[in-house]
């Protein structure tokens, strides 16, 4: 496994490997690495000839007010975790080599955005297909692959792809779990614990939402009015949204026909935890 550090220098490399004849994997990360990520590695792994991935922690992402300063970092253990994928390429830029002085140029998708996580995270997504952008030009991958944990993000990464007329394919693959159901998320680590027994709520409520689907529910209100009871109720928690969506437009829905979204955020002691499922109309 190698690691580079420079924009030219991975511009170069994957030039070489194209020139090749090779089909380059991408999972880009903000590090910290868990289960979640080296599930995406592995999926790559096994479609493409060489692996790269990024661990930058994007500070376009970060409102003024949210976590950039304490977000987790560990390279030496997410370097360890990845020996056995393996991973071939690690880019490892530092923020300069991403936005270098005089940088002003960025990526909106417009609509997409401005919902779930866009309420409270209103420059988060520009942020997001900013960086995204840009190492798709650095990396130029055949395929790259995202969880879909962070389904917002997914969704939003496909329409840029789209609009834009950027040559890779972008992948969502499932959210991987702890045992007791929680979804594995970097952040969980700054969870204490009472704080990590609420945290269950979330998915919880996703299991409660499915087996009232299951039941013969597909009123929205009725289901969003379960969902919200449980994770309210719960210490330490402040529910930001629980929405039922189309997984297309992320537009709300008050009859599930077919599949729904059910979209969750919520702030659990200082962590701002998402979760998702599709919910199935039966
Ligand atoms: O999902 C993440 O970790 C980040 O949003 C991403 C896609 C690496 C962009 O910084």
């Amino acid at each position: 496994m190698e690691l580079i550090t420079e924009t030219e220098k991975m511009k170069t490399w994957t030039r070489e490997k194209r020139a090749n004849g090779m089909k380059i994997g991408f999972v880009p990360t903000m590090g910290y690495l868990h289960q979640g990520h080296l599930s995406l590695m592995k999926y790559a792994r096994s479609h493409c000839d060489s692996l790269v991935v990024s661990i930058f922690i994007n500070p376009a992402q970060f409102g003024p007010t949210e976590d950039f300063k304490t977000y987790p970092q560990n390279l030496d253990r997410d370097l360890e975790l990845m020996k056995p994928i393996p991973v071939d390429m690690v880019f490892n830029p530092a923020p300069e080599q991403i936005y270098p002085d005089g940088f002003q140029t960025y990526v909106e998708v417009a609509k997409l955005t401005r919902v779930l996580c866009g309420v409270n995270r209103p420059t988060h997504f520009q942020g997001v297909t900013t960086v995204v952008a840009k190492l798709f030009n650095i990396v130029r991958p055949h395929l790259a692959v995202f969880g879909q944990k962070d389904f917002q993000q997914l969704v939003v990464i496909q329409r840029m792809v789209k609009d834009l007329n950027m040559d890779v394919e972008v992948v969502g693959q499932p959210t991987v779990r702890e045992e007791d159901g929680l979804a594995m998320s970097s952040r969980n680590v700054h969870l204490l614990p009472g704080e990590r027994k609420s945290a269950l709520a979330l998915s919880e409520a996703l299991k409660l939402a499915q087996e009232m689907a299951r039941q013969g529910q597909r009123t929205a209100a009725e289901i969003l009015r379960a969902v919200k009871k449980h994770i309210e109720s719960q210490p330490y928690t402040q529910l930001q949204y629980a929405v039922l969506v189309d997984p297309e437009t992320l537009e709300e829905v008050e009859v599930i026909e077919g599949k729904a979204l059910l979209a969750l955020a919520a702030v659990v002691g200082k962590p701002r935890l998402i979760d998702n499922a599709i919910i199935t109309a039966y």
